[in-house]
């Protein structure tokens, strides 16, 4: 996004601003205010970017203008917009509120809110001992500058072990250790994106990825997951690939953010071979590779059908283990960590030495950390489940074989009404536009099973509370899409 949003783009952002739950109690400015707040909260509506001029806006929501500037002045006095006469008004951090995990803002006091914007776990109980142990192997580099901007050679050589082992040969020299998935994907575009190239996503997927493409005001292009079947339409996502040739398609293939798919053997193949016709390079994003749950047999590494060094994986530790960790990695071939290295020089140098000790005590106890993590997150994703069965039964929930998230298709567009409406109960939420680009996906939400078990229950037992004032409100607060024949 620019740092100038017109009054027809907010206008679509906002969507059923008007269709806020409690609605019939509250006049049409503060409904406005409170909307655009929503989207503030939930990361679409960016910290510093400059608000239409209030005729502008009262004409692309057909509101009279005096509404518009009653809601301009709400949010000034909320904190969440700065005006100068002259120069337009700006949104701003409300005092007391700072940026969360996830990248959003939330007020400071937000202890008892049950989060379910964030899709990740509390740290192993391992990670204590595994800390300890690292100190007393930091002596062995003390000796030396301590820069190593590829990372310390045992955790690249037990890196390399991970897909050795996965049927993907590779060796230390093919691993960059990066400060988590997140560095590992901004460093590959830094080396491999020209800004303004062509980018071919999922849709939905990670938002933060999004920021990333963005950062290189790369030009994107989306694949549509379906919520039936395998989510990805291999005519479809190969037709892309031909017909718009982008530059870099990025890919989560196993338990994708959010739709929790999981992506073929053979389409991996095809996909490969397709890039490479195309010209175009592959960055797969295996976040959540080691999530496998009910014993799921696992399709080999997409890199496995890689013969021209077109496929660059990413991956790292924040999923399984923890994200505090901030340990990431880059697979990709010697000579392009080489460039990664040169790249990273003029970014952050290298990683913490200590920090990367810790991931390899760690990785040696892999084996019990990973079965303990997926033995919770089963137990966790069935109890969501039988929540939402319970609770919002016209909801559909296709189970995933894996992961930390479900994607829940709602009975209506929904998602941003909701999730303000939840807020106020005291449960954020990820509607489903934060995982798009143009403000859809309104039908859809996600949800991380990422808490224990009597928590999703709560959460779920609470928004179905405020899912049934929605249905209350005296006038429909949303309309189904006209059907055009
Ligand atoms: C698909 C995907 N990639 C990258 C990340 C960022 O990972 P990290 O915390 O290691 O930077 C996440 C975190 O949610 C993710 O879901």
């Amino acid at each position: 996004m620019t740092n100038l949003v017109r009054g027809p783009q907010l206008g679509r952002m906002l969507g059923q601003w008007h269709a806020l739950p409690g609605r019939r109690r509250s006049p049409d400015y503060l409904a406005l205010a409170g909307a655009v707040r929503g989207l503030l909260a939930d990361g679409r509506l960016p910290l510093g970017v400059r608000l239409p001029a209030e005729r502008e806006l009262a004409e692309a929501l057909r509101v009279s203008r005096t509404t518009v500037t009653a809601a301009y002045r709400e949010l000034r006095e909320t904190g969440h917009l700065k005006s100068r006469r002259g120069a337009g008004s700006w949104t701003t951090l409300p005092g007391g509120h700072r940026v969360a995990s996830s990248g959003l803002w939330t007020p400071q006091d937000d202890l008892d809110m049950i989060d379910l914007g964030c899709a990740a776990l509390a740290a192993p109980a391992e990670l204590g001992a595994a800390a300890r142990a690292a100190a007393e192997d930091l002596p062995r580099y003390l000796g030396g500058a301590g820069y190593h901007p590829t990372g310390i050679i045992e955790l690249r050589a037990a890196v390399a072990r991970l897909y050795t082992d996965r049927g993907l040969t590779t060796s230390p020299e093919q691993i960059m250790v990066t400060n988590g998935v997140q560095h590992a994907l901004d460093l590959v575009l830094r080396v491999v994106l020209p800004p303004g190239a062509g980018v071919l996503v999922e849709s939905p997927t990670y938002p933060n990825a999004l920021a990333a493409f963005a950062a290189r005001r790369a030009r994107i292009t989306t694949h549509g997951l379906s919520t039936e079947g395998a989510g990805w339409d291999t005519e479809l996502l190969l037709g892309s690939l031909r017909q718009t040739r982008p530059r870099l398609a990025y890919l989560i293939p196993e338990f994708q953010n959010p739709t929790g798919h999981l992506m073929p053997a053979e389409l991996r193949e095809r996909v490969v071979a397709t890039a490479h016709a195309s010209g175009t390079d592959l960055v797969v994003d295996e976040s959540f590779v080691d999530l496998a749950l009910d014993g799921t047999v696992m399709p080999p590494p997409t890199a496995v059908f890689d013969r021209h060094s077109r496929v660059v994986t990413i991956g790292g530790m924040s999923k399984p283990y923890w994200g505090g960790l901030r340990i990431g990695w880059i697979r990709a071939s010697a000579p392009q960590v080489q460039r990664l290295a040169a790249a990273r020089v003029g970014v952050d140098m290298a990683g913490p030495v200590l920090d990367q000790l810790v991931a390899v005590r760690l990785l040696a106890d892999a084996d019990t950390i990973v079965a303990a993590r997926r033995g919770q997150l089963a137990v966790q994703r069935d109890a969501l489940l039988a929540a939402l069965r319970d609770e919002l039964p016209n909801w559909r929930v296709h189970p995933p074989r894996g992961g930390l998230t479900l994607w829940a298709e709602l009975d209506g567009p929904i998602a941003s009404a909701l999730a303000r409406a939840a807020e106020e109960v005291g449960v954020r939420l990820a509607p489903g536009p934060r995982f798009g680009l143009d403000g859809t996906l309104e039908r859809f939400l996600r949800l991380p099973f990422t808490l224990p078990a009597t928590e999703l229950a709560e959460a779920v037992r609470r928004i179905a509370a405020v899912r049934y004032d929605i249905d209350r409100a005296e006038r429909p607060l949303w309309r189904e899409p006209v059907v055009i024949a």
